[in-house]
């Protein structure tokens, strides 16, 4: 029997079953018939959560460009492997085969080993969504490099401890970007950052935007007329299953983001079955996520888990607002779109604009909607059902993390009923657990709790690069023998989850994971100030917005409080990036402390949220009497 494609509620239970009881044969069945092997492996899994290790498909050999572009040659070659649709309406969608994106893949691959560029060697990629992002992480897949994407829209410094935390030999970036009606110089963010890093020999440049850039001879050099000369020929590396494939960087409670590291067999595996049941692809159809490659869900349903599939993929270079809030659904209309994956912030966004962007256009291609990054809300959740989906596309509400590799609770369209605002049901293979404050499981429904696995999947993250130990401390050591995913989450009467959010000290503001501290050390830089708070509170269109509350050294000191909010974003967004920039700022002469002197967001995040109902009881404070002052500063 083919487990691979579920097609209806009894054969999801059944499955799920095999995958629990047998989740080794169930596995090796799913890795054993849908992929190809250079070799079989010797075990299907081997793992202990105390240490941690976790191996899949030890043994086995394999190269993932092989599984996503080569295999298909003979009965897709000329099938749309990526639609690549331009930030300007204005300009023409590009159409890239299989067969041309196996041949850019090869050309790419070969300039990379010409400079030099070994299997292991890691190389950073920071470029916009344009189809070179896509090559240059199959490129590096070839030849064994293991690519570590940074997300276009992360400052000079955030780029650079990125690159150095993972000593990249390489940069791949291009001149600029477009967004919207806006330019942004990446080569000069690059060049910024390249000041603090010293393991970088090469950077390749894209030419996206043709802008005046300099070029630091002997270390930059143009990427086309490489491209122009090089091999469409590169013999794929033969990689072990558990060999890295790539890094990703996400952000942690201490300011150090941990650069995540996902193998190689285990996550194709994981990344193309999910996405063949999540989205009920069938041959021919247009699937189109919307994220940015920058993130895991631009890795796992972008690239890697719909190549693996053989589909056609398209890639977006703009904004949902440009030129108008109706891009995205022109975009579904013109490119005739199946199944549609973004973000509640963006749905949330665009159900705040006139109802003609969205009647406009011809959404009948449509059979699959998909939500991912946060909780979707209700309000979100029934518009994009309503509008959207118009109750004829299943809504599938997608929860995972970078650290898992790929979807973990998620409704399989026309199979598992839906209900807003639940993520419903783990996929196969995933054992999910709920446990209270003091690690006893919560057993049966209707309970809600910290939400854990506890068994492994093929593609959760090995490690974090050169921090096993923070690995374990995250991870692994919360709660006894479970991986500990840092959300909430409750199980309903029929056994559905819905997660609730955050428990830890990451805010997720529009769909993107941010980390207090990085943000507070950024804030306390500023020579005035003495300490500072980040909380998150509701905001209609981000989901969270940032509030920051900010004792300054010198509290009589007269200084112009616009002036100081203005200096403490701009040196935000230096630190981190314009995402990180604080809605609100409150000046206050005091944070409440425990009195081990830690600051109790919990008071503070209430505060924010105006929600002054039950703050708690706060006499074990340090300083109680601050929590009043600070409550009527916010009035
Ligand atoms: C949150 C994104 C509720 C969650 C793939 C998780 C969600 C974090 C959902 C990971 C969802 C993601 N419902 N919350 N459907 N999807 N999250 O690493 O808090 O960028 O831990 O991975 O996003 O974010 P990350």
């Amino acid at each position: 029997m083919s487990n691979y494609h579920i097609k209806h509620l009894e054969e999801y239970y059944q499955v799920y079953r095999k995958s629990v009881r047998e989740p080794e044969n169930f596995w090796a069945e799913v890795a054993e018939e849908h992929f190809m092997w250079r070799k079989r492996w010797n075990t299907v899994l081997n793992w202990d959560f105390e240490k941690p290790e976790i191996k899949w498909f030890e043994g086995a050999q394999l190269n993932i460009t092989e599984n996503c572009i080569d295999r298909h040659l003979r009965t897709k070659g000329n099938q749309t492997a990526i639609i690549f649709e331009p930030n300007s309406p204005e300009d023409e969608a590009e159409h890239i085969t299989y067969q041309q994106l196996h041949d850019r893949v090869c050309q790419m691959a070969n300039v990379l080993k010409d400079k030099g560029i070994k299997k292991g060697d890691r190389v950073c990629i920071y470029l916009p969504m344009i189809p070179e992002l896509a090559i240059a992480l199959l490129a590096c897949a070839r030849i064994g490099a293991i690519h570590s994407v940074v997300f276009a829209g992360f400052s000079s410094k955030a780029l650079a401890s990125r690159i150095n935390d993972s000593s990249c030999k390489m940069v791949i970036t291009s001149d600029g970007s477009y967004r919207g009606s806006k330019t942004i110089d990446l080569k000069g963010i690059v060049d910024e950052s390249l000041e603090l890093c010293t393991t970088v020999e090469h950077v390749l440049v894209v030419n996206r935007i043709d802008s005046e850039i300099t070029m630091k001879s002997g270390r930059d050099v143009w990427l086309q007329p490489l491209l122009d000369k090089a091999s469409t020929i590169c013999e794929p590396e033969i990689m072990n299953a558990e060999d890295p494939l790539f890094i990703l960087y996400t952000s942690g409670s201490t300011g150090k983001p941990k650069g995540m590291v996902h193998t190689t067999g285990g996550y194709m595996v994981y990344t193309a079955y999910t996405f063949k049941n999540v989205f009920q692809y069938k041959d021919g159809d247009v699937y189109w996520c919307t994220a940015d490659i920058g993130w895991i869900t631009g890795h796992s349903y972008i690239v890697y888990g719909p190549l693996a599939n053989g589909a056609t993929t398209v890639m977006f270079e703009g904004v949902p607002q440009y030129p108008d809030f109706g891009r995205f659904w022109q975009i579904v209309e013109k490119h005739k779109v199946n199944q549609f994956y973004t973000a509640p912030t963006a749905i949330r966004a665009l159900g705040k604009q006139n109802i003609s962007f969205v009647e406009n256009c011809d959404l009948s291609s449509l059979k699959v909607l998909g939500s991912v990054g946060e909780p979707i809300n209700e309000e979100a959740w029934h518009w994009y059902n309503d509008n959207i989906g118009k109750h004829k596309s299943p809504i599938v509400d997608t929860w995972w993390q970078t650290e898992t590799g790929g979807i973990m609770i998620t409704p399989i369209p026309y199979v598992t009923p839906t209900k807003p605002t639940y993520a419903t049901l783990p996929f196969p293979g995933i054992q999910p657990a709920l446990l209270d404050e003091e690690g006893q499981e919560l057993k049966g429904n209707q309970v809600d709790g910290r939400l854990c696995i506890k068994f492994p999947w093929p593609s959760i993250a090995r490690t974090i690069w050169g921090d096993h130990q923070r690995y374990k401390d995250t991870y692994f050591s919360a709660f006894n023998g479970m991986y500990f995913t840092g959300d909430g989450a409750l199980r309903d009467e029929v056994g559905y989850y819905r997660i609730t959010g955050r428990v830890d000290d990451v805010i997720i503001v529009s769909g993107h994971n941010l980390g207090t501290a990085p943000i507070e050390d950024a804030i306390n830089e500023h020579p005035a100030v003495a300490e500072s708070a980040i909380v998150g509170f509701p905001h209609d269109v981000k989901g969270n917005a940032l509030y920051g509350y900010v004792m300054l050294k010198e509290t009589g000191e007269s200084r112009d409080q616009n002036n100081l909010r203005n200096e403490i974003n701009q040196l935000i967004k230096d630190r981190v990036g314009a995402i990180a920039k604080l809605d609100k700022i409150q000046f206050t002469e005091g944070l409440p402390k425990t009195r081990s002197g830690k600051i109790m967001r919990r008071i503070l995040r209430k505060i924010a949220s105006k929600d002054l109902s039950n703050l708690g009881d706060t006499s074990t404070l340090l300083n109680p009497e601050c929590v009043q002052v600070i409550i009527d500063e916010s009035l």
